[in-house]
């Protein structure tokens, strides 16, 4: 069986102080969710704060981004075992954001992916295709490229930690979310790279989250397809009541 996750990354939004009250709504109302593990990635400035909120809820906390080294002379940067310090479980990895704006191959997301894994949190690797690769029909071969060259090395016992979110860069934000067949098409092809790569214990077992303008009024069609097992939510994951609502969705 695999795991539905609802992620929400905050992204650059909110002071400590907002986060800290988002936190708390939504500790209120997801207080009873079943089958359902829900993340939430604020910003690396209120980790802490949010922990404290959060820590005894089933509400568990991710960041958005980590420096692919233990530690030393990188100013400004984020180490792996300082957000697990501050109680993260979980990290995203490799978002369409941070390949645009601050260049990130697939080698350096690689090795983000190798020490997230090596000191026990669960990174959440981003994929996607852009507008013109799409428009070029070079979106699966850009999606599969971005599977294989991310994940070289990495041991079948490690990949089954994993977490894959499919987002097509062309529906962040944009209110553009990709059809329910599409997104669902494009799981399926991740998954048969996974089962080419891996095998199929870690492609059946694997689960995949969809990510681009997820609201409440779309959630549901979403989760009801065979290969999406969850979702990565930006903009609808500032909101506690968008939030939670796509936390109780219905298949
Ligand atoms: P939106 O839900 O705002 O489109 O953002 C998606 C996203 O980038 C989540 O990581």
């Amino acid at each position: 069986m695999r795991r539905n996750i609802i992620a929400g990354n905050w992204k650059m939004y909110k002071t400590t102080q907002e986060a800290v009250q988002l936190a708390e709504s939504l500790k209120k109302s997801i207080s009873l969710v079943q089958d359902v593990e829900v993340v939430v990635c604020p910003p690396s400035t209120s980790l802490l704060s949010v922990y404290e909120v959060i820590k005894d809820s089933p509400i568990k906390l991710g960041a958005q981004n980590i420096y692919p080294e233990k530690e030393g002379a990188y100013t400004g940067e984020i180490s792996p075992a300082m957000i697990k310090d501050v109680g993260c479980e979980f990290v995203i990895i490799g978002h369409s954001e941070r390949r645009k704006y601050f260049h990130e191959t697939d080698e350096l997301i690689n090795k983000k992916i190798k020490l997230a894994l090596s000191i026990g949190l669960t990174p959440i690797v981003c994929v996607g295709e852009t507008l013109e690769e799409r428009e070029k029909g070079v979106a699966e071969d850009t999606v599969i490229n971005q599977i294989t060259n991310g994940l070289v090395g990495i041991s079948q016992e490690d990949m089954l930690k994993i977490i894959i979110a499919y987002e097509p860069v062309w529906a962040i934000g944009t209110g553009k979310t990709a059809t329910p067949d599409v997104a669902d098409g494009m799981h399926l092809v991740i998954r048969t790279q996974l089962s080419k790569i891996y095998s199929s214990v870690v492609s059946d077992s694997i689960s995949i989250l969809y990510g681009g303008s997820v609201k409440p009024d779309n959630i549901d069609i979403l989760m009801s397809q065979e290969n999406i097992d969850g979702a990565l939510v930006g903009g609808a994951a500032l909101n506690s009541e968008s939030f939670s609502r796509i936390v109780q969705f219905k298949k």
